[in-house]
């Protein structure tokens, strides 16, 4: 499974990038509100730069022609760039014709297997259910991936699938077992998928240890 990181923290992106286990990135404008003062372009394109793979950006456009037009902005940032469109008829509009265009889609705020069955269908690059926000309200996420897994691999869609909204390592390890292709991860999971308490003392204890040897 591919691991994105999703952040618009430029040196957080570039600290896991530096660990050599990161396939892309994603962004949206609230991660993006955090980083205060910055240029949103110029930020963009250094996310970029910096990331080996595909960086997901998105806009804030509401009707397809103005959703393309941002798309064109967007894409022309960098050659890396995926477009992300939210779930809407518009949106679903313009991924079709981006698709066309050869710009590649990742459609965003997925809460259904059938919403994941039009994006696909419309040519999107890659969708994006989101677990931790259904798991917020109750549901549970993981069931969702499930089912747009069982959906896209009925067809043969090439869609990938990204599980977004990761709340946890529990959903990596569980995206992975369903056969998720991605999974976009915060900086803060990511670090705690190499943490494992016995890894911890195992290291304590052969350290001790290595103390009482002669050399
Ligand atoms: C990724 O594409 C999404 O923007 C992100 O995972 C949303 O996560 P959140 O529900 O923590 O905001």
């Amino acid at each position: 499974m591919k691991i994105f990181i999703d952040s618009a923290n430029f040196e957080e992106i570039k600290e896991a990038v530096s660990w050599g286990i990161i396939d892309g990135a994603t962004t949206n404008p609230s991660l993006m509100a955090k980083e205060k003062g910055q240029s949103v372009l110029k930020l963009s394109a250094e996310i970029c730069k910096v990331v080996p793979g595909p960086v997901s950006l998105e806009g804030i456009a509401e009707t397809a022609n103005e959703i393309i037009e941002e798309a064109k902005k967007l894409s022309s940032i960098a050659k890396n760039v995926v477009v992300k469109i939210p779930m809407t008829i518009e949106g679903i509009k313009a991924v079709q014709k981006l698709s066309k265009l050869g710009i590649k889609t990742n459609v965003t705020l997925v809460f259904s297997a059938n919403q994941a069955l039009i994006a696909a269908k419309s040519g999107a690059a890659y969708v994006s259910p989101f677990l931790g926000r259904l798991d917020d309200i109750g549901q549970i996420g993981m069931i969702l991936i499930k089912e747009i897994k069982t959906v896209l691999d009925n067809y043969g869609f090439k869609t990938q699938i990204i599980a977004a909204s990761i709340r946890n390592p529990e959903h990596v390890k569980e995206s992975a077992l369903l056969g998720c292709h991605i999974a976009t991860v915060p900086f803060k999971i990511i670090k705690q998928l190499y943490d494992h308490a016995l890894t911890e003392k195992g290291i304590a204890t052969f350290k001790k240890d290595w103390q009482t040897l002669k050399i």
